[in-house]
């Protein structure tokens, strides 16, 4: 078991790509923390992910919101880790917000989808990784192919802007850490992940696979050699090729 007594924390766990990558990472032997902004969710996602008794699987409930929030968050995953390092951050944060085209759009609008995408993995790294920096660790993000291209439809147009941050901000944080152990990435994905057992994605995009199909990409991040890249995955046969890498 490669990942066993490894510790993962998963930020975004009870999303559609979190929940596949904590499933993946429990069956490699990890203790896996996953973290969510709702107690009842972590619940759920417990099922979901079909955790048996006496797995390494805890759970923090927090929000990288803000600054205030996000100190609550990380006295969470304190707790949950119980004096264990991390080895791994997985920060799967946020979706896509939809809404009117940018001239049409407010300003609140704008900041509420960054936030929802950029500032919670901006909180995410602030917490997180500053105690990793010296291990051989990985802090890995996630964001979309929307980042790359105009979207097909404006109504999408901050999802584009909030996965090009993303992208952008992994560059930020490889300049920081370029002289580190740790290594930060970007995983953009750039077609639809179903949840467990689905066949289409939020939106009602037709997807291949589901999460589980997809979380042996962040397998091979974890374990490998990438260190300040965005990743892209432009189809499942990047995800097979990483895999074996
Ligand atoms: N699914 C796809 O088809 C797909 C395709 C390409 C790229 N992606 C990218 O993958 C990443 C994760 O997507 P996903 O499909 O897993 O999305 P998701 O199912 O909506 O999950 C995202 C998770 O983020 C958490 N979160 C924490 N703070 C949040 C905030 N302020 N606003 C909204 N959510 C917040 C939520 O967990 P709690 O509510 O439990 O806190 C939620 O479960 C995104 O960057 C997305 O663009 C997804």
């Amino acid at each position: 078991m490669p990942f066993q007594g490894k510790t993962v924390v998963v930020v975004g766990a009870t999303g559609v790509v979190g929940s596949g990558i904590c499933r993946a990472f429990l069956d490699q032997g990890a203790f896996v923390v996953g973290v969510s902004r709702s107690a009842q969710k972590l619940e759920e996602l417990k099922k979901t992910i079909s955790v048996k008794p006496g797995e390494a699987f805890a759970t923090a409930v927090g929000d990288f919101k803000d600054d205030t929030t996000s100190g609550r968050a990380m006295a969470a995953i304190d707790t949950a880790l119980a004096g264990r390092p991390i080895d791994h951050v997985i920060s799967s944060q946020g979706f896509v917000k939809f809404g009117p085209p940018p001239t049409q759009s407010t300003s609140a609008q704008l900041h509420d989808a960054l936030d929802d995408g950029l500032t919670v993995n901006f909180q995410a790294a602030k917490a997180l990784l500053p105690a990793i920096k010296q291990r051989p660790a990985s802090f890995t993000m996630v964001s979309g192919g929307l980042a790359h291209m105009p979207p097909p439809d404006p109504a999408m147009w901050m999802g584009t802007l909030k996965n090009a941050a993303v992208n952008a901000f992994t560059y930020g944080l490889a300049a920081e850490t370029a002289r580190d152990h740790v290594r930060v990435n970007t995983v953009c994905i750039h077609f639809g992940v179903a949840p467990i057992g689905g066949k289409q994605n939020q939106f009602g995009l037709a997807a291949d696979r589901d999460t589980k199909g997809l979380a042996p990409a962040f397998l091979a991040i974890a374990r490998g050699k990438q260190k300040g890249q965005v990743i892209c995955l432009n189809g499942w046969a990047d995800v097979d090729t990483l895999a074996k890498s």
